[in-house]
């Protein structure tokens, strides 16, 4: 295999040949259909709206990694990721051609705690609480540092995926690998595998509910990750007027059953004529309502299939992300609500969790992390 500092000082001619001649013949202008920017105030794949495919990827640092190897991993994936997002191949690509369609790529990345035990330096995340309703797996949960990869084209991420995990090897070894995608409408909402409209409410002013205003970590965020089983085949005999009760809003427009159109806000307050609320008490969306737009969290979610088990049954669920200025603050008392009482209980489990800090973007010739470990 030809090494990176191989190819600087030269000593693969012919791949360092090849590979100056994509570096001054840029993909054309139809190849580059959509181009989100890299460096900036915050990082990209938090604000921009959900790609279609997204593959996140949780690797532990490799035993005696410290700090400047840490940095050094951090500006090699920043370089991958800063040349991919373009329509670039990365340093020592070895399918270049497959970097040409960025299809909207972003490359996101995460610090769990254990990254920045190894860098000796303080953490601004802890670790989730335990939930009640919780059965997680070790095979799905923690990890040292996350890199979520969205694009609208499977196959530009399966290659930004390749050229970053090639890159990081050596650093660190892959912990777990969740690949999502979305569907059924286009825009800021998806349905998801229970069929229902996902995505719905979500904070408009990131500045006050998302973004970090706090040294280091200035127009950074946070992210939780669960990865939430259904149990469709008890879902799908649930009858129409049950799974809707459920959730508080119609399976066809996503309408709360208090309104007609899938913006309208629920009323929370209104009786059918046996004096019952229309929304449940227990029904999902009460229970994950939050009053106070600043507290409310930016909820990203893909769907998960893995195919069928043995026994036909489906194993597939909701990859949920969400952003979050302070996970104690905002995360929390949401998903403490949910656990104490949401009907959805009934047929959702989850069984993964991990949380990381997102730093800042960078600007050109930066790094992600610099502000937190430089
Ligand atoms: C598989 C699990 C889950 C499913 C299928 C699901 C589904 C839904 C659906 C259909 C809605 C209504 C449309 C919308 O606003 O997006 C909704 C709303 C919401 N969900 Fe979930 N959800 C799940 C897990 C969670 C978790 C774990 C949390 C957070 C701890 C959460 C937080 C919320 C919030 C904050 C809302 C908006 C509530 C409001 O109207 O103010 N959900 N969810």
């Amino acid at each position: 295999m030809i090494s990176r500092r191989g190819l600087l000082a030269g000593g693969a001619a012919t791949a360092a040949g090849a590979f100056a001649r994509h570096e001054t013949s840029p993909p054309t202008h139809a190849e580059r259909a959509r181009v989100e920017p890299f460096h900036g105030p915050h990082q990209a794949g938090v604000a921009t709206p959900p790609q279609v495919h997204a593959v996140f990827v949780g690797f532990d640092l490799r035993e005696g990694i410290g700090g400047e190897a840490v940095v050094r991993l951090m500006h090699l994936l920043t370089d991958d990721a800063a040349r991919l997002t373009q329509g670039r191949p990365a340093l020592a690509d070895t399918e270049p051609e497959l970097a040409a369609n960025p299809a909207g790529l972003t490359v996101t990345f995460g610090f769990g705690e254990g990254l920045f035990e190894a860098a000796k330096v303080d953490s601004p995340i802890r670790p989730l609480p335990a939930f009640e309703t919780d059965k997680l797996d070790k095979r799905w949960s923690g990890g040292d540092l996350l890199v979520q990869v969205c694009a609208d084209d499977g196959l530009t991420v399966a290659h930004a995926v390749r050229m970053l995990v090639k890159d990081a090897r050596s650093f660190a070894r892959v912990r777990w690998t969740q690949r999502g995608f979305r569907g059924g409408t286009k825009g800021p909402t998806q349905r998801n595998l229970m069929g229902q409209v996902d995505g719905t409410v979500n904070p408009t002013d990131l500045d006050q509910a998302v973004w970090i205003d706090a040294d280091g970590m200035r127009g950074g965020t946070t992210m939780v990750l669960r990865r939430i089983r259904m149990h469709l085949e008890t879902w799908d005999a649930a009858d129409r007027v049950a799974r809707e009760f459920t959730i508080g809003r119609r399976l066809d427009t996503g309408a709360p059953l208090t309104g007609r159109a899938e913006r309208d806000d629920p009323d929370f307050e209104r009786k059918n004529h046996l004096g019952f609320p229309v929304i449940s008490e227990y029904a999902h969306i009460r229970r994950a309502h939050v009053t106070d737009p600043a507290q409310r969290i930016l909820r990203r979610p893909y769907n998960y299939d893995e195919g069928l088990t043995e026994d036909g049954e489906s194993d597939s669920g909701l990859l949920f992300a969400s952003f979050q200025a302070d996970i104690a603050r905002q995360f929390v008392p949401i998903q403490r609500r949910l656990a104490e009482g949401d009907l959805l209980n009934e047929w959702v489990t989850a069984i993964g969790s991990a949380v990381f800090a997102i730093p800042p973007g960078c600007a050109p010739g930066g790094w992600i992390g610099e502000g937190l470990l430089g």
